[in-house]
């Protein structure tokens, strides 16, 4: 039997990078997975690369009413979830002195808001026993340079999570954080970098991860299937470090 058969699985930021890789492993080992993100034409692709009957629904973590939305229309059609991974995200890596206002509102908004009421909206339609889990960064509890701003969003949310935990006893509803370091996906393009500063930029930080390299989505997708699956069924309240041992430098 596979290891998620019979599961329904909501996955943030499902069309692209980890979020993606996540909802394939969890579709292949037997999930119903459902996917988010704002961009429709990469929604649609990613729900035709995922196969095995995923199914996308676009909007933004960042609204509310998308997540009442999400929900009425997740019970509607799918009856409830057993697995929510909060991973929709973004980075802006600037020098405090360079975060703008709507650079700050964009990382609380998207990293932070998005977590909060996606968790508030989600969890009532989740079944007793379920699992969430929250995506936040090694940069959470790692200072790294120009993080600031995107760390206290991350390090929020792993907060939010540690709480939950605790709040979701009665039903038995696990809570756990994944905290990737850097791995190699689309957002290292979304870096608020130059061309010329990215090279040099990626190339120090794979020499600093003990692993010698970046981590790959679907090593983050092997992680957060631990966390979803029987297989951490006795984990709650944790932060998983994905990051090939940088946070130890
Ligand atoms: N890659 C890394 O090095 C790294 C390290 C630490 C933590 N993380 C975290 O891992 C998570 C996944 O990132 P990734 O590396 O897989 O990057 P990615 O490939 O850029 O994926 C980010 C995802 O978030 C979605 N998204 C962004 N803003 C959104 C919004 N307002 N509403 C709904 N969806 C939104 C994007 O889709 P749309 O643009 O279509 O909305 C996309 O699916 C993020 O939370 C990120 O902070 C990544």
């Amino acid at each position: 039997m596979k290891t998620l058969e019979g599961k329904v699985a909501l996955i943030t930021g499902g069309n692209s990078g980890i979020g993606k890789a996540t909802a394939k492993l969890f579709a292949e080992q037997g999930a119903q997975v459902i996917i988010t993100a704002r961009r429709q034409d990469v929604l649609d692709r990613a729900v035709a690369d995922i196969g095995f009957g995923a199914f996308g629904i676009r909007g933004d973590v960042g609204d509310l009413d998308h997540h009442r939305a999400l929900a009425a229309q997740i019970s509607k059609e799918f009856g409830a979830v057993d697995i929510y991974m909060a991973n929709a995200g973004v980075i802006d890596l600037k020098p405090s002195d360079a975060i703008t206002e709507e650079i700050y509102d964009q990382h609380f908004r998207i990293n932070t808001k998005g977590v909060f009421f996606g968790v508030q909206a989600i969890s009532p339609i989740m079944n007793n026993g379920g699992s969430i889990i929250i995506t936040s960064s090694l940069a959470a509890t790692k200072v790294l340079p120009n993080h600031t701003a995107y760390a206290g969003s991350k390090a929020a949310a792993a907060a939010f999570a540690k709480n939950w935990a605790i709040e979701f006893k009665d039903r038995r509803i696990r809570v756990n954080i994944l905290s990737p370091g850097p791995t190699d996906t689309e957002i290292l393009g979304k870096l608020g970098i130059t061309e010329d500063q990215r090279g040099p930029f990626l190339e120090h930080m794979a020499n600093t991860i003990p692993a010698g390299r970046l981590a790959t989505s679907d090593e983050l997708a092997s992680a957060a299937l631990f966390l979803a699956s029987d297989a951490g069924r006795y984990v709650n309240g944790i932060e998983l470090n994905v990051d090939g041992g940088m946070s130890l430098i």
